[in-house]
């Protein structure tokens, strides 16, 4: 469990290269946005405040806390307490002694001007804001209603190692490179009570990168992802920072509807609250102004692998589609998505000469240039194939012209890594060819492209390793290539796949296999003849339209 206090936090020295990237990560929060998420969270004076536990893990300078020392005034005022019983509403840390003693020194000038005396609005802030590392903390201290704040933004590599080491022992979540914040989401996460609230204003990078992915599969598994209000553009703190922040809000409940939101730099207070207004009360579904635009979907995303980015009227729509239908790869359809075959040495395996080998091992193959125009314009390039049809290395006795020409080219083949690590194997391809695959029809997609580009190749080919397969055994590949061809399917591969400079799209597997289509059998026969047809006259906007039909959608938000 993160939260148990592994050791005393004192035995860890704070050594001035910490101290002066702490300082470095310093990135104080603007009071409207602290406004906004509490807001948001429903943290407002009517409730009698007193009763519940806040937790604000980095505090700075104290940016939450005074509005968070308002509304508990407030609260006080209106449920007729004393000041002193808030003494145990809220407990802040921070690292620095610095930060500590302007946010105690903030709580009570904001308390006093509200009118308490400074006796008791001294004694509450010193309560409320501890020294201290927020991730090696016990767990008692932790456990919260809500958990706010910004959490520090500090390179990896500025953080001690024993620091870090204490930090990797206390959060599971924080493998590879996983930033700091990634440990302050995990403990938050963890030490909410039931029903709690996270509300963080912070990078959200760990919802699609690698280093995310334990992150997400916790929140996946335990909590309900209830907002994303993506903030890149907003002038959200005092200091211009390049963090891509966006408020995120997360509760301690199985997932219920979900909220993601996108806004422009035009996003500042007044449409904070109108936007604040939407979330809460809101209806309609979707909203879109000049500021931001919203959508609330029934669910988040169930996988933990990568979460979508798009706008959010084009994440619900994905959202939808993922909940009502089946995976592209699925085994009741018998339908595979691959990768054709990488050699480690295209210039020795790959030629266009007929007459290299004996004829028997040359194997046809398709390549990305083959499927420029849409339809397959073989080039005539085959695999000098050192495979036998049962899946072994053939034997080069059996085959003297092979034997020769892989020998002549011995020194290339022998220094890849493959034969490095068996030399006996020393002229196979990195990948195996699978024989069964070279007779199937079967659709080719190159990886790299701004477009969707599914192309049919009738079982004539054997694919190169830039490009992308999916066979099947139920699906007719034209019917396939149309939904495939279709702005519906490139809308999933665009949502999760890392965009390239210059727009260009990767069509690679794992991004192919985000896309949801429908059972076969219920796409209708006129269906079926217009996304064949399309697919067939390379018509996208015909394509898009038989889609939208058989996904039941009226249209495809941008
Ligand atoms: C990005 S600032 C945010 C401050 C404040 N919450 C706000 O929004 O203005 C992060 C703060 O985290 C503090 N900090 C850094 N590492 C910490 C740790 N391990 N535990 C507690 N506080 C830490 C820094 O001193 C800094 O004040």
């Amino acid at each position: 469990m993160a939260s148990l206090a592994l050791f005393s936090t004192d035995d860890l020295s704070l050594p001035e290269s910490l101290q002066e990237a702490v300082e470095h990560g310093e990135v104080f929060t603007r009071a409207w946005v602290v406004e906004l998420i509490l807001d948001l969270l429903g943290y407002t004076p009517d409730r009698d405040l007193c009763g519940l536990r806040l937790v604000e893990p980095a505090c700075g300078g104290g940016a939450f806390l005074t509005v968070v020392a308002s509304r508990i005034s407030a609260s006080c005022r209106v449920h007729r307490r004393p000041l002193t019983d808030a003494i145990d509403a809220v407990r802040a840390f921070d690292l620095l002694d610095r930060n500590v003693e302007q946010s105690r020194t903030l709580i009570t000038r904001t308390l006093r001007e509200e009118g308490w005396d400074t006796g008791g609005a001294a004694r509450v802030a010193t309560a409320w804001v501890r020294q201290g590392d927020y991730l090696l903390q016990a767990d008692t201290d932790l456990q919260a209603d809500y958990v706010v704040g910004n959490p520090p933004y500090i390179r990896l590599e500025d953080v001690p190692d024993d620091r870090m080491a204490a930090y990797r022992r206390a959060c599971s979540t924080m493998g590879g490179r996983a930033d700091i914040y990634i440990g302050f989401y995990e403990v938050a996460l963890r030490s909410l009570n039931r029903g709690g609230q996270l509300g963080f204003i912070c990078a959200d990078r760990w919802m699609r990168n690698q280093y995310g992915r334990r992150l997400r599969r916790l929140v996946t598994e335990r909590f309900s992802m209830d907002l994303a209000l993506v903030m890149h553009d907003v002038d959200a703190f005092d200091d211009q920072v390049s963090a891509y922040p966006a408020i995120t809000l997360i509760s301690n409940k199985p997932q219920a509807a979900a909220v993601a939101a996108d806004t422009n730099r035009s996003f500042r207070a007044p449409q904070a609250r109108d936007f604040a207004d939407w979330y809460l009360f809101g209806k309609p579904s979707a909203t879109a102004t000049p500021s931001y635009q919203a959508a609330r979907m029934p669910h988040w995303f169930p996988e933990e692998d990568s979460w979508p980015a798009a706008s959010p009227a084009r994440l619900a729509v994905l959202e939808q589609l993922t909940e009502r239908f089946r995976p592209l790869e699925d085994s009741e359809t018998g339908t595979r998505v691959g990768i054709g075959i990488a050699t480690g040495a295209d210039k020795v395996f790959l030629t266009k000469a007929r007459d290299l080998v004996e004829e028997e091992r040359l194997l046809p193959m398709a390549t990305v240039r083959d499927t420029t125009s849409g339809t397959i314009d073989w080039d005539g390039t085959h695999l000098v194939n050192p495979w036998s049809a049962d899946g072994d290395l053939v034997d080069l006795d059996a085959y003297p012209r092979l034997a020769s020409y892989f020998e002549k080219h011995g020194e290339v083949l022998r220094r890849r890594y493959v034969a490095v690590r068996q030399p006996r194997r020393w002229y196979k391809t990195i990948d195996k060819v699978d024989h069964r695959l070279t007779h199937r029809p079967k659709l080719l997609l190159p990886d790299m492209k701004s477009r969707i580009h599914p192309v049919l190749d009738q079982g004539r080919l054997y694919p190169h390793h830039n490009l992308y397969f999916i066979v099947s055994d139920v699906w007719d590949m034209r019917v396939l290539g149309g939904l495939l061809l279709s702005r519906v399917a490139e809308a999933f591969v665009e949502a999760y796949a890392v965009k390239m400079r210059g727009g260009t799209l990767r069509f690679q597997a794992q991004y192919l296999r985000k896309i949801r289509v429908p059972d076969p059998a219920e796409v209708g026969e006129s269906d079926r003849a217009a996304l064949a047809e399309a697919f067939d006259n390379r018509d996208v906007e015909a394509a898009t339209e038989a889609a939208l039909r058989v996904y039941g959608l009226v249209e495809l938000p941008d």
